[in-house]
């Protein structure tokens, strides 16, 4: 039998502005990089663009009935930069905060907390113009915008994060160039890991001084196993383990980026200034970590231009987006970073979640999304069992939605949208986690 999570823990879902709104080009709002990127040919899976996504923007209050529906006690969503300042630097656009006046005041009306994220990789078009995240200026700039938003919600809001999985914006749009902005600078990239965390410290700063709401970052994280015991595997693994998992944490929770980044080639460290990684390490209220699969790392062929490769493993299931499901992988995460970062804050699973097709077409009988979803809650309650503290979990996602590259092909929502009419039907899975959180905060399970 597993352990039971306790009454008080919080329940959630998660979504992200350039995801779910569309409307565009309503409301002042100016362009982000992503509009650019995927208007250039080739870059996502089907070809379409976050343009209209699922009309969130226009379906906002049913979509705060379905939450209520759900009877979930928290909500974490995004707020789109370039609605609230259209070229990322100057005064605020009203007309873009009044849409999250209204999404958070809908949010309390049904009795549910706002958690809100300031940056979940919709920059503003015109400061990529002077270099985005690989520009210094950038986080302040940032700050500026956090102090935008602070101003008109920071008396409801319940908790901040700042930014969205910064290694996965630095990795793939920066070095790797499957994301917007499209920059294959490899080792290059660490710049927009600097100064992404320079603006997270920025924005620490003037969110406590504007608001009262607690204050947290969302880290991509992973666990990393050599894929045999040869020396060169185990040596990839430990580099990928910094460059993954250490690499935010690492200045956050620590204050020094992992030793084993130096072997990153093309980095320049020298935009680490003075006083930067003190700044960076100021304690948080809570840190919100998402996970979704165990990775499996080799060493790199020959010649490769990263000094690592990702391996397949074939002993476990894999969900349509191809990642492997081993839930028992979160427990040893949980741990592991427990045991890892003395000054780790209370832990909240921001993201974890399934893609899964409906088979058949149409259907709504999601099993396979249940079981991910039973498994992986099970894995947080081992984890406060061994004594990590872990207080709520944000299922990956309300509805199903434009997932970046992949355009509208990878379906994660507790909600089907059918493509065309974007009509939202419940899945089982919501039905099922429905039924999970009130047993839980019943007591009964
Ligand atoms: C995470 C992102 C989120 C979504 C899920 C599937 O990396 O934060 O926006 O794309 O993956």
């Amino acid at each position: 039998m597993s352990p039971a999570l306790p009454a008080d823990f919080l329940f959630g879902v998660a979504t992200s502005a350039l995801q779910i709104e569309g409307a565009v080009d309503e409301d002042g709002r100016g362009p982000s990089i992503w509009e650019v990127f995927a208007a250039a040919p080739g870059r996502i899976a089907d070809g379409s663009t976050p343009a209209i996504a699922v009309d969130h923007y226009h379906r906002i209050d049913s979509d705060l009935d379905l939450l209520a529906d759900l009877g979930v006690g928290a909500y974490r969503f995004s707020v789109a930069w370039p609605r609230i300042q259209p070229t990322g630097r100057g005064p605020a656009n009203s007309a873009g905060l009044d849409f999250y006046d209204r999404l958070v005041d809908g949010l309390l009306a049904r009795g549910i907390q706002p958690w809100a994220t300031l940056f979940h990789w919709d920059l503003p078009t015109e400061l990529m113009m002077t270099g985005g995240w690989l520009s210094r200026d950038t986080a302040e700039a940032f700050a500026d915008y956090a102090a935008l938003v602070a101003g008109r919600l920071g008396d409801r809001v319940a908790s901040w994060m700042t930014l969205n999985e910064p290694l996965v914006h630095m990795a793939y749009g920066h070095a790797m160039g499957i994301d917007a902005p499209g920059l294959t600078l490899l080792g290059g990239a660490f710049a927009a890991t600097h100064h992404q965390l320079l603006g997270h410290a920025r924005a620490v700063e003037v969110l406590r001084a504007a608001s009262s709401a607690r204050v947290g970052i969302v880290n991509h994280h992973t666990t990393v196993a050599a894929a045999s015991d040869d020396p060169e595997d185990v040596a990839a693994a430990a580099f990928y383990e910094a460059y993954h998992n250490g690499q935010f944490a690492g200045p956050l929770l620590a204050g020094t980026y992992p030793e084993l980044l130096e072997a990153l080639p093309g980095a320049d460290f020298d935009v680490v200034a003075d006083g930067d990684l003190a700044a960076i390490r100021a304690p948080l209220d809570f840190y919100g970590l998402n996970f979704y699969h165990p990775t499996t790392i080799a060493a790199a062929p020959e010649n490769a231009s990263i000094p690592f490769t990702m391996v397949d493993r074939t002993d476990v299931p894999h969900t349509d987006f191809g990642w492997p499901v081993q839930p028992a992988a979160l427990t040893r995460l949980l741990i592991a970073m427990h045991e890892q970062y003395p000054a780790l804050p209370p832990v909240y699973i921001t993201e974890n979640g399934a893609a899964y097709d409906d088979p058949p077409a149409g259907s709504v009988h999601d099993d396979a999304r249940i079981s991910y979803l039973d498994g992986h809650l099970d894995a947080v309650a081992q984890a406060q069992a061994a004594g990590v503290d872990v207080r709520g979990y944000f299922h990956w996602t309300l509805l199903d939605n434009w997932e970046w590259a992949e355009g509208f092909t990878q379906h994660f929502g507790l909600v089907r949208v059918e493509p065309g009419s974007l009509a939202r039907t419940t899945r089982d899975s919501f039905d099922h986690y429905r039924s999970l959180i009130a047993a839980v905060q019943g007591g009964s399970r």
